[in-house]
């Protein structure tokens, strides 16, 4: 009966012909549709109001303009650890809680993810490759060959490659440079890391900082469309660019994998260990794999590191500069370590390191969320759980408000007792977790290690973390205009040499910029 009452006051409005009357009647309409709404409690997860629909609206613009990973924080932060919006007119919980992330992460029935459908596409990730591939019968043969080029006996060789790549990039500093002496060191640690992934995964010859910008454009054009309405890709001067833009990395790809072949066909006798490219090649020469999938599956793993370990690298060189005390620590321990085992350093007795690198990775990461879609109807801890809903785990708030003694303080007393899995995740857990998490944790100490024991950053005065504008759409990422990025890297004293000075004179940098 309620449903009578604006109808009735509307014809009495319209004898007296005023738009003021009008408005304030479509208030009161509107106020009538949100009660009845709110009455029939479709959904009692907290969350900004339906309104009558101008809720999903509103709640899917603030993810269109500020990036998923921001709207995401501020919907935590206002709701609560389990949250509902609405993107594309899709339900999405946004869940920060550790035991509803955990419960998600270790679960099968959230091995999709969700996304445009266009946007994918347009990216060659629907249905193609691991990172958004939601067929999960094709996710789950793709995510084997990752698994088996990731894991297992290839990892002394990673530190082998990571160690001399970076010592190779060092040796050539000067070509970095700028006519001031400043290296870019992002670009720098991208260099670094897409070597390092070519010599592991692919082996051929390539032009790095020719691919490392089509990297960098493919990945603009993967945060602009995953999550852009269909209309976005009917509207051709928007869409066009960004479509041309991961044209450019999947034809990169393609030409790459040609020379590929070409290597393999001349070769004798291939290796006992198979590189990453020659399997996909050999599963597409049995019709185990299309072309397709091939050229989506090797593009994927030749964009994760640069996507993501290089930026970690840089945040944490930066963190180190912030934090004096903590390099001093990490120089000591590399030091200690290096001295009792000669040439080669034992990675595993690396704990402050280690520590400092966790650390990072929650103070400050790269990847703040994830992207999940429920394959099944599901409970998470009495929240009713639909099929088809989206799922965001909000896991880098997660890593500031639960279990840690500081948590929203850089400090290495985070890590000093042992934190139960269940609070740290920086790189997921269970069946579509990051492939990579091993092998990254591996990379990032060779490298790390190298580059330490010969140099050292030093930002432009007053340029910190804090300071240096990022974007938090799909990862968190500097902003890439900026001349802030351009350090001096200038000499630390070469520390195996004067390994008897005191390492506050150690740690000092040198007065001359790189030679
Ligand atoms: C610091 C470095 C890295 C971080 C913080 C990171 C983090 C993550 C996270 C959080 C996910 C999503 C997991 C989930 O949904 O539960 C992911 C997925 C993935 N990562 Fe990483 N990652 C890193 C480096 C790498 C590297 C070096 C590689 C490969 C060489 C890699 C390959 C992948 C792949 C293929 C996926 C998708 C897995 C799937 O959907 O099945 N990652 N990563
Ligand atoms: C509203 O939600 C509560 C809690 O889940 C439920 O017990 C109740 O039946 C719901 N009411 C209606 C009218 O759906
Ligand atoms: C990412 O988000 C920032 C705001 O934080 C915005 O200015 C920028 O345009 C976004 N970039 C893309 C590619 O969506
Ligand atoms: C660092 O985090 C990993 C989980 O990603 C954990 O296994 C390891 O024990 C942690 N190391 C230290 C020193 O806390």
């Amino acid at each position: 009966m309620k449903g009578m009452l604006p109808l009735e006051t509307l014809t009495a409005g319209r004898e007296v012909v005023n738009t003021e009357v009008t408005a304030l009647l479509l208030l009161l309409l509107l106020l009538l549709l949100f009660t009845a709404w709110s009455r029939t409690n479709r959904s009692h997860i907290p969350g900004p109001s339906f309104l009558a629909g101008l809720g999903p609206i509103l709640s899917y613009s603030r993810f269109i303009w500020t990036g998923i990973g921001t709207a995401s924080n501020y919907y935590n932060n206002k709701y609560g650890s389990i949250v509902r919006v609405w993107i594309n007119g899709e339900e999405t919980l946004i869940l920060s809680r550790s035991s509803a992330v955990y419960h998600v992460l270790r679960s099968a029935h959230y091995t999709a993810r969700f996304g445009s459908k266009k946007g994918l596409e347009c990216i060659g990730m629907e249905g193609r490759g691991i990172i958004f591939n939601s067929d999960v019968l094709l996710w789950r043969k793709a995510r084997t060959y990752f698994s088996k080029a990731l894991t297992g006996p290839g990892l002394q060789r990673t530190v082998g490659i990571c160690e001399s790549s970076t010592a190779k990039h060092l040796d050539c500093l000067q070509e970095m440079a700028d006519p001031s002496r400043h290296v870019d060191v992002l670009n720098l640690l991208r260099a670094i890391v897409v070597d390092i992934s070519n010599r592991l995964f692919l082996r051929v010859p390539l032009n790095e900082k020719d691919l490392l910008m089509k990297i960098q454009n493919y990945f603009e054009t993967w945060q602009t469309v995953l999550i852009k309405p269909e209309m976005f890709f009917k509207i051709g001067w928007l869409y066009n660019k960004h479509k041309r833009a991961a044209q450019e990395l999947q034809d990169e790809m393609e030409s790459l994998l040609e020379m590929k072949r070409k290597i393999i066909n001349e070769a004798e006798k291939l290796d006992d260990d198979l590189d990453f490219a020659t399997e996909l090649i050999f599963a597409q020469n049995v019709g185990e794999l299309s072309a397709d999938n091939v050229r989506q599956c090797v593009l994927e793993m030749v964009i994760a590191a640069p996507d993501t370990l290089s930026i970690s690298l840089f945040f944490m060189l930066m963190l180190l500069k912030q934090n004096p005390d903590v390099e001093l620590r990490i120089l000591e321990e590399m030091n200690t370590v290096l001295s009792e085992k000669g040439e080669n350093i034992d990675y595993q007795s690396l704990k402050v390191m280690e520590s400092f690198i966790n650390e990072s990775l929650r103070f400050h990461p790269v990847v703040d969320f994830t992207m999940r879609k429920a394959l099944e109807d599901d409970n998470i801890e009495g929240t009713k759980i639909t099929k088809g809903t989206n799922i965001i785990l909000n896991i880098g708030l997660m890593h500031k408000t639960e279990f840690f003694p500081k948590p929203k303080e850089f400090s290495l007393m985070n890590f000093d007792q042992t934190v139960p899995s269940r609070f740290f995740q920086p790189f997921g857990c269970g069946p579509r977790s990051c492939v990579g998490k091993h092998i990254s944790m591996v990379m990032m100490k060779a490298i790390l290690v190298t580059l330490l024991s010969r140099y050292t950053v030093c930002p432009r005065r007053g340029c910190t973390l804090n300071s240096i504008r990022q974007t938090n759409n799909l990862s968190q990422q500097p902003m890439e205009d900026e001349h802030s990025l351009a350090m001096p890297l200038r000499h630390m004293q070469v520390f195996q040499r004067y390994r008897n000075i005191p390492w506050p004179r150690l740690y000092k940098c040198a007065k001359k910029p790189i030679n």
